[in-house]
């Protein structure tokens, strides 16, 4: 009897282990299709980053010095205490760790990464910006970013001699004989509004063309920001040059199940697929709204909002024909798209707590917790269905996505404020 069961103890012990171990797929088992997604997420599938007709200095060396000064600037703040690296913070892959961000006050969104952003058609999580040059706007004059506003700026910029030159060297001569007040804007408070509406529309479009030149020479900057070759892509190097034997393999068998997962059984990438791991769509996946705030209409909001955005793609102050608009001009527009919001990357992922458009997931337990269940949205439905991981399944998706994370691609000056 006593061997009987030491018997069952050892093949129940040797079929738990075989459950939770050699059930791992090796190298030698993907299928051709399996095979090809993997390539498909790897950073050697990523195109050379697409030009942006509507900011012609989007490649200039000069502009992105500019801007990669006017990035790190607090002065460019109405309290001189708030810079974009106060929220995007290079140590942080361009997030800040905490669930909402605080500038000049607390806002009601996440701060998502910057990293690799230059890829994408739409700007912020509803995508209400069509360009990163129109992104970089917003925070300056929003109350609870920058809280400053254009004229404040055009004042800063003309008054600072290594400002004034490095502008004029990009842009061309800053006009002389603007008469401004202060302070004025048309997205300020009433003070702002008022100042703003007693200015000529020359003068006006003078001041918003200049305002227009600082988010370019900032995105100009932005487009520097690339992620670097992470464990994974080497995976799938020697996957792609058939070198991935089962004892030379840079995954361990538990992130190649996690990876094996998914791009299978828990969907993942259905949405965050291609080399950043995002298809750049926007999709409900029934995240909650934060705390004491009503959830938000998400990309139903957000195609409105920048299709009358001034500083669209089709605007006066953009550089591109209205056919190179073709993102702004055939976005789609339907009521699936109530409390959508885009598909963000998931590179560096495990360097990026919390997650998801309020932050309030602190951490990848969590976000992968909220998928299996996939609980019902509760503005229009959720995309994703349950999942019904095992344990053990959520812990391998766990240590695949931890194999995402790389120093960036992105020459280190780029990554601390310049000497002044
Ligand atoms: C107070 C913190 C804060 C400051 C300051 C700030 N941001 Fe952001 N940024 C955010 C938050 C939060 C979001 C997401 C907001 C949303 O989608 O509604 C965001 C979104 C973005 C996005 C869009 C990201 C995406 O995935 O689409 C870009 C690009 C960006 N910020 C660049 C900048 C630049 C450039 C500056 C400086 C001019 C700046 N930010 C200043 C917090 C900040
Ligand atoms: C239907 C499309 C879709 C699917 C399927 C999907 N995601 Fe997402 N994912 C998104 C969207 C959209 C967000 C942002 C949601 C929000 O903030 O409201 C997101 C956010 C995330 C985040 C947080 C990112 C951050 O920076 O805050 C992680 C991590 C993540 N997803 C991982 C996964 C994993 C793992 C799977 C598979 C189990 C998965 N996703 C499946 C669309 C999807």
């Amino acid at each position: 009897m006593r061997k009987l069961l030491a018997t069952v103890f050892v093949f129940s012990l040797v079929a738990v282990l075989a459950w939770n171990y050699l059930s791992v797929p090796i190298a030698t088992q993907w299928s051709e299709e399996e095979l090809r997604l993997i390539a498909s997420l790897s950073l050697d599938s990523l195109p050379p980053l697409p030009s942006d007709p509507s900011n012609h200095v989007a490649d200039d060396p000069a502009a992105a010095e500019f801007g990669h000064r006017l990035y790190f600037d607090t002065r460019l703040s109405s309290n001189k205490q708030v810079s974009c690296a106060s929220c995007h913070q290079p140590d942080l892959m361009f997030t800040d760790g905490i669930p909402l961000a605080v500038g000049a006050d607390i806002g009601s969104a996440h701060t998502p990464s910057l990293v690799g952003l230059a890829y994408s058609p739409w700007f912020y999580w509803d995508g209400r910006k069509d360009s990163q040059w129109a992104q970089a706007l917003a925070p300056l004059e929003a109350k609870h970013e920058h809280a400053s506003d254009r004229v404040q700026l055009l004042h800063l910029i003309a008054g600072d001699t290594t400002y004034r030159a490095m502008y004029e060297n990009v842009f061309g001569s800053l006009p002389a004989n603007l008469r401004l007040p202060e302070s004025a804007s048309p997205n300020g408070d009433k003070e702002q509004q008022d100042n703003w509406n007693k200015l000529d529309s020359e003068t006006q479009a003078s001041v918003s063309r200049i305002f227009s030149n600082l988010g370019k020479a900032i995105a100009a900057y932005e487009r520097k920001l690339m992620p670097g070759v992470a464990k994974f892509d080497e995976y799938a190097r020697q996957l792609a040059h058939g070198s991935a034997t089962q004892q030379d393999q840079t995954l361990n068998n538990s992130e190649i199940a996690g990876l094996k997962l998914f791009i299978g059984k828990a969907q993942c990438a259905t949405c965050h697929n291609g080399p950043l791991f995002t298809n750049h769509e926007f999709h409900n996946t029934g995240i909650l709204a934060a705390s004491g705030q009503l959830p938000t209409m998400g990309r139903y909001d957000g195609i409105r909002i920048s299709r009358d955005d001034p500083f669209n793609c089709q605007g006066e102050f953009s550089d591109a024909e209205t056919s190179d608009c073709v993102e702004l001009r055939f976005a789609r527009d339907s009521n699936d798209l109530v409390g959508a919001q885009k598909t963000p990357t998931l590179r560096n992922i495990a360097l990026t707590a919390p997650y998801m458009h309020t932050g309030q997931m602190a951490n990848l337990r969590q976000v992968i917790e909220h998928y299996d269940d996939a609980p019902s949205s509760m503005l229009s439905h959720n995309e994703a269905k349950p999942l019904r991981l095992r344990a053990v399944e959520r812990r391998q998706l766990e240590s695949f996505l931890l194999t995402l994370s790389a120093p960036l691609a992105t020459e280190q000056k780029w990554l601390v404020a310049a000497d002044y």
